[in-house]
């Protein structure tokens, strides 16, 4: 090319020497403009993806003194773990809200060094906070979710990785520890399996305590759903549905399981204390094999130091002991397995037995019951329209062919209720459950009851009847 400052300057313009020259020197100022620009946007993606990569995995959002909560990206779960050995105690997948589209842990609440706050915009908002603990080894942690929209369900999964879990609700097939158990999501309230075979039984309180020394506690007025997996996780759900609701409930770490339940105990949330309630499904066969099973969930419990606390025998157990109870003793002395069950065993673990008035037709104490013409009285009948003899009423109770007690036959009431008293001192129960109080047997067979028995008379009758029993009374009716 040619070389414009080898020309005689003197005779060019200075506009044209100017231009010549910025033509000169355009292409090798671009290409160092470009290179500039890609070594810029070069390091401006390293620093990115370098930051990227530095970005830790899960990040602190709230910290106490012997633990503290995280949020961990990859999954959008929360973790409680606990200090100085940085143990994870428990792993909460967030459910409602998108939350494995990681959302960075930017605290509304920074100036609040008790409080972690954050919204996923119009879908709910997290409020994590330190609460005030019930014992000085305890920490507890708020966890409230408040929903931005209407239609927003809120979902909390518990991790069963490593944990067992205890507590919650009492289901058919019992698992215990519960991660063994199934449930789709149901409201988390006390049913009836008579009714609701795939529903949940007694829930003596909205708490559950996992083995990492960790519980979890929903306050009673929050309507709650609860679901089962399976060896995955336990879910606590709002209900879907038009009115929006928030979910809370309060974490606690301690250090190991038996100081977590002892000091849930003391945490004001919690109901008014009460024993926990542990449930027998063990062997059933016979007398001498539900015995043994007593004594071996109590050794269980004892080594996990719950010792406090309840062992409820369902129905059917509790009549194979009453019918060894009445076996006379100069038979019982010659078989060992039938021996008079001795409550000391299971101490300090109080036994609570179930009856109802309900008695199978293939049991002694019916047909013991027709050898004897006042017993033969005890139950509900089909009053002859000529003369004759009266017919029991059969109704089906738990899959049986049964007979109900006659609740309005004076004879029959005072017969049960010493019944129950005898059952009660005889197998040492520190309480006694009715259950099958509800219902009207003759509607549910198109039979017009007699005048004293119409409506809800029969549990009317029957629950003022049991009151008397006194106050380790409890009566399962369902009220309308
Ligand atoms: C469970 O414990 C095992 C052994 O300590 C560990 O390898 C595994 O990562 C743990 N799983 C979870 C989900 O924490
Ligand atoms: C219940 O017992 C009373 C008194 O024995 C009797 O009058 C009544 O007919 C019985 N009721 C039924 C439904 O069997
Ligand atoms: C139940 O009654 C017994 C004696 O009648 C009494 O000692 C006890 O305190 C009562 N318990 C409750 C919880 O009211």
């Amino acid at each position: 090319s040619t070389m414009p400052l080898t020309r005689p300057t003197s005779h060019i313009p200075d506009a044209a020497w100017t231009s010549g020259f910025r033509e000169m020197t355009e292409p090798w100022k671009g290409a160092v403009g470009c290179l500039g620009v890609a070594v810029f946007f070069a390091m401006t993606i390293g620093i990115i993806s370098w930051q990227a990569l530095e970005q830790s995995p899960e990040e602190w959002v709230l910290r106490g003194h012997a633990g503290g909560m995280l949020w961990e990206r990859r999954r959008g779960a929360l973790l409680l773990r606990a200090l100085p050995a940085g143990r994870t105690v428990a792993v909460i997948a967030v459910g409602g809200v998108p939350a494995t589209e990681p959302p960075p842990p930017r605290d509304r609440c920074w100036h609040d060094g008790g409080q972690f706050c954050y919204a996923w915009e119009e879908d709910a908002e997290l409020r994590l906070s330190l609460e005030p603990p019930p014992a000085p080894a305890t920490e507890c942690y708020g966890v409230r979710w408040t929903p931005l929209r209407p239609d927003v369900m809120l979902k909390d999964c518990f991790s069963m990785a490593n944990v067992s879990w205890y507590g919650g609700a009492s289901i058919r097939a019992q698992r215990w520890p519960l991660n063994g158990a199934e449930s789709h999501a149901q409201p988390f309230v006390s049913g009836d399996f008579s009714e609701n075979p795939a529903g949940y039984g007694p829930v003596s309180e909205r708490y559950f305590l996992g083995s990492t020394g960790v519980t979890v506690t929903v306050v009673p007025d929050v309507p709650l759903f609860l679901s089962l997996e399976s060896n995955r996780h336990f879910c606590l759900e709002t209900p879907a549905g038009r009115a929006a609701v928030p979910l809370r409930y309060l974490l606690c770490i301690s250090p190991d399981v038996a100081a977590a339940h002892r000091h849930a105990q003391t945490l004001r949330l919690s109901p008014p204390r009460r024993s926990p309630i542990w449930r027998y499904y063990g062997p059933a066969g016979s007398a001498a094999k539900i015995k043994r099973g007593l004594r071996s969930l109590a050794k269980r419990l004892k080594r996990h130091h719950l010792q406090e606390g309840v062992l409820a025998l369902g129905e059917r157990c509790t009549a194979i002991l009453a019918a060894a109870d009445h076996v006379p003793s100069e038979r019982r002395k010659r078989h060992d397995s039938t021996r008079a069950w001795d409550p000391s065993l299971i101490k300090p673990l109080q036994l609570s037995i179930t009856l109802s008035p309900y008695t199978s037709i293939a049991s002694p104490l019916f047909l013991r019951s027709l050898r004897d013409s006042e017993a033969a009285s005890y139950w509900l009948s089909l009053q002859p329209r000529l003369g004759g003899c009266s017919v029991p009423l059969l109704t089906t109770w738990k899959g049986r062919l049964c007979a109900r007690l006659n609740v309005t036959s004076e004879a029959a009431l005072s017969w049960y209720l010493a019944r129950a008293r005898h059952l009660r001192q005889a197998l040492g129960a520190a309480y006694v459950v009715f259950e099958g109080a509800e219902g009207n047997a003759f509607l549910e067979q198109a039979i017009p009851p007699p005048a004293e028995l119409v409506g809800d008379r029969y549990t009317g009758a029957l629950a003022e009847a049991l009151a008397t029993l006194g106050n380790a009374t409890v009566i399962s009716a369902g009220a309308r």
